[in-house]
């Protein structure tokens, strides 16, 4: 390596205030290689790609862009000098169009100085042709879905001629046709000769499309090697510095109990079609499907965000009429959702604060005021248990890692104290060894009786933790799996099955 690199890092330090985030970090890519940066939620991988796309300063080291030392005085500057970046929250401009968004900065102009539209509508329908995906080119972003959204992030660094290519967690919100869609565009990329930096909670898809992985542990480089040189288990525990099982932790074979809620009937506009189950109080229960089967959508009606057009959920033989997400509340209803930026996190807000708006009543004292001391205790538990990467709890929410922000949301939740929990995709974007944590915390709370009602696209996940699941294909029931079907091969086959329902 070294001679023929695009990019290198020489000793890079980084730290914010006296928190020190990266610790001489040396690192290098080559034109065509896609490189997996690994590392456990707040080891510093976003920060490192921050650094070399010119958003951070480092506060220390050298970068080297094919051998000759250089500065990247902003993302402008990164952008000009090849190195494009999709973030973990992207950052296109909702209010612009498609084609508006993927020319920002590089628009073209035609003879008489004026935008050539024509040119750039055909440029971006030629490439998403190419690709097989179907995104309306003048769409406004905003109202696109995020899966989209980040097609149209790739296209833009395609058409800015990109010569590096960085992709944090570009997966986390793809379905498997998408996520094809994706590595056909790095496939392409690498024929290219563009270096891809592709950082990834999800291991198989670093043995599916990338050629070398690097492990990032606390801000220290660990391990550079081919990814045909390191085994699953061997890049988990360096990842993580511990063991951890990927087997089934929830030990329970059959579970009986009272039933706590029931869905009747459901039915919404295409979307779903006369759904109906029951849970059991203190039950881990599963929803799965894939997006466009409707379980998404829902969990967010169990929750109240929407509202069916036929049908009935009552909790506790009350039927639940939810207007908005307070009433559900009320009826002891919590929810994790899984769009964090959208619908979750209160950005300004320190960590504390974010942790407790939802359950205030909790943790007031007799005058109505806000009981501090009773709220760090209850935090600073959760803090210790999720082990949430914070430098104070009076820490913006928003300079946690990605992945801290999601434990912090779900640690909201569970201090609310709510007889049920919802929780959508609940480990998006968390690291192995935290998602054990949360599995583990989560079976405690089903053990002390709590429902969990978790709606997720991983079928390992909720076979590690589910008493029962229950499957939606194209807003159909298909089957509910307990006791010995659940095994996520046989889930696995029926999820890629014909639809229709599972005798
Ligand atoms: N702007 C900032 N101000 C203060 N601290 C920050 C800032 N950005 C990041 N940090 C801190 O730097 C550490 C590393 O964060 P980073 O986002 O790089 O982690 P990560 O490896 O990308 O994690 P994840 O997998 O969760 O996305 C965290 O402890 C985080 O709180
Ligand atoms: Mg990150």
């Amino acid at each position: 390596m070294g001679d023929k690199s695009f990019l290198r890092l020489e000793n890079i330090a980084k730290s914010f205030a006296s928190n020190l985030v990266l610790k001489d970090v040396n690192f290098s890519i080559e034109p065509g290689e896609v490189r997996a940066l690994l590392g456990e939620n707040g080891a510093g991988k976003s920060t490192m790609i921050k650094i070399i796309a010119g958003v951070h300063r480092p506060t220390r080291g050298k970068i080297y862009i094919e051998e000759k030392e250089t500065t990247i005085a902003d993302p402008k500057d990164g952008l000009d000098k090849g190195i494009s970046v999709i973030y973990q929250e992207l950052d296109l401009l909702p209010a612009l169009t498609v084609v508006q968004n993927i020319f920002l900065g590089i628009e073209i102009k035609n003879r008489a100085g004026m935008l050539d539209k024509k040119r750039m509508d055909q440029m971006v329908q030629e490439y998403f042709d190419s690709m097989d995906i179907s995104i309306d080119i003048h769409a406004k972003v905003g109202e696109l879905p995020i899966a989209s959204q980040q097609m149209v992030a790739i296209a833009k660094a395609v058409e800015h001629d990109a010569r590096l290519l960085i992709m944090d967690e570009p997966s986390s919100s793809l379905t498997n046709r998408e996520l094809e869609v994706l590595y056909k565009q790095i496939r392409q990329l690498k024929e290219r000769n563009v270096a891809v930096i592709y950082i990834s909670h999800r291991l198989e898809e670093v043995y599916d499309i990338c050629d070398t992985v690097t492990i990032l542990r606390d801000g220290v480089m660990l391990r550079t090697s081919k990814v045909s040189q390191m085994d699953r288990h061997e890049m988990v525990t360096l990842m993580i510095g511990r063991e951890i099982t990927e087997n089934r932790i929830n030990m329970r074979k059959e579970f009986e109990a009272p039933v706590i809620l029931t869905a009747k009937g459901i039915c919404l506009d295409r979307l779903l079609h006369d759904v109906s189950f029951e849970v059991k109080k203190g039950e881990i229960f599963g929803i799965l499907g894939l997006v466009g089967s409707g379980a998404i959508e829902l969990g967010k009606m169990l929750y109240g965000v929407i509202h069916p057009d036929a049908g009935e959920i009552k909790v506790s033989d009350k039927i639940l009429h939810m207007k908005m997400p307070a009433d559900a509340l009320e009826n002891s209803v919590s929810y994790v959702p899984d769009e964090r930026r959208a619908h979750g996190i209160f950005p300004l807000l320190s960590v504390e604060q974010n942790s407790v708006i939802t359950s205030i009543r909790n943790y007031t004292n007799r005058f109505g005021f806000l009981d501090h001391k009773k709220v760090k205790a209850a935090f600073v538990e959760y803090v210790d248990r999720f082990g949430i990467k914070i430098a104070s709890t009076d820490q913006p929410i928003r300079f946690l890692s990605g992945g801290n922000q999601q434990k912090a949301l779900i640690a909201r939740t569970l201090l609310s104290d709510t007889d049920i929990i919802i929780l959508s995709c609940p480990t998006k974007g968390i690291d192995v060894g935290s998602k054990f944590d949360i599995y583990s915390i989560l079976i405690d709370c089903a053990k002390q009786g709590k429902t969990i009602i978790a709606v997720s696209q991983e079928i390992t996940e909720l076979v590690r933790i589910c008493d029962r699941i229950l499957m939606l294909k194209e807003g159909e029931v298909y089957h509910e799996y307990m006791g010995d079907e659940i095994s996520e091969t046989l889930i696995y086959h029926d999820l890629l099955a014909e639809r229709g329902r599972k005798q």
